[in-house]
């Protein structure tokens, strides 16, 4: 579960990026957070993975709180940001044995996760190259990978669809559904409204840093209107 309570957050004392966002994403949900681009959804994430902190609210992880006990809450959460920078220097194989460690995960559920993993996103062969010849994709596979390691009861995942090649957006795909479906939770943005209207069971609209909107798609759906013609007139100026 994750809770955001009228949670605020500026840069230097500019506009306020996120404005008082309240929202509760369930165990079981593929949840989608939408907005059009500079809407605040990765302020809003790099709040809840503990990379910002915010100016006001609260937020929560399985119930704990992320300012209480921020590694508590890190340990529940898998990550993979919206730029995949990665230790180019080392290989593959290096970056997710450190992540592991970084993690606690042990050696023979590391040996598994790693192997399944790799297997999975095709990068068995490029795991013992190092990262620097890796293309985006690659590397976003391979942060994925990392992310899914300490098999996390949360999943947080920053425009994950991008760069990704339609075979590994489709694998993504399950392994979003398989994750809630064993009961995690799961958060991701996106601006690609086909993904979420396929994919989501809920969605929330945010616009300047405001929720504007938050629902089944059945829901915001009512009147037989696209997700697409609801995001245009509730983003509109
Ligand atoms: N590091 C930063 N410093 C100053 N302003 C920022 C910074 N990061 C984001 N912003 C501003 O905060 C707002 C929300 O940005 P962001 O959370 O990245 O939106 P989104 O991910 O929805 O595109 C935008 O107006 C953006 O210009
Ligand atoms: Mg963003």
């Amino acid at each position: 579960m994750i809770g955001f309570d009228r949670v605020t957050k500026s840069y230097d004392g500019g506009v306020r990026a996120v404005d008082e966002l309240t929202l509760t994403i369930h165990p079981g949900e593929i949840f989608g957070f939408l907005g059009p681009n500079g809407a605040g959804k990765t302020t809003t994430i790099k709040m809840l993975v503990g990379l910002l902190r915010p100016d006001g609210g609260r937020i929560t992880v399985s119930g704990v709180e992320t300012l209480q006990d921020p590694l508590a809450a890190k340990r529940k959460i898998g990550y993979v940001p919206d730029q995949p920078e990665v230790y180019e220097k080392l290989t593959g194989l290096e970056y997710l044995n450190f992540i592991a460690d970084v993690f606690l995960v042990g050696a023979d559920a590391r040996a598994r996760a790693i192997t399944r993993c790799l297997d999975q996103f095709e990068l068995t062969d490029a795991a013992g190259d190092r990262i620097q010849s890796y293309s985006h994709g690659m590397r976003q596979k391979l942060l994925l990978t990392a992310a899914l390691l300490h098999d996390p009861e949360v999943l947080v995942l920053d425009e994950p669809m991008v760069g990704l090649d339609p075979r590994s957006s489709h694998l993504l795909k399950e392994i979003m559904r398989e994750h809630c479906g064993r009961g995690g939770t799961l958060f991701f943005s996106t601006h690609v409204l086909e993904v979420a209207e396929k994919l989501c069971d809920r969605v929330a609209i945010i616009n300047r840093g405001r929720l504007i909107a938050c629902g089944t798609m059945e829901e915001l759906r009512a009147d037989g209107r696209s997700l697409e013609t609801i995001f245009l007139e509730l983003t509109e100026k």
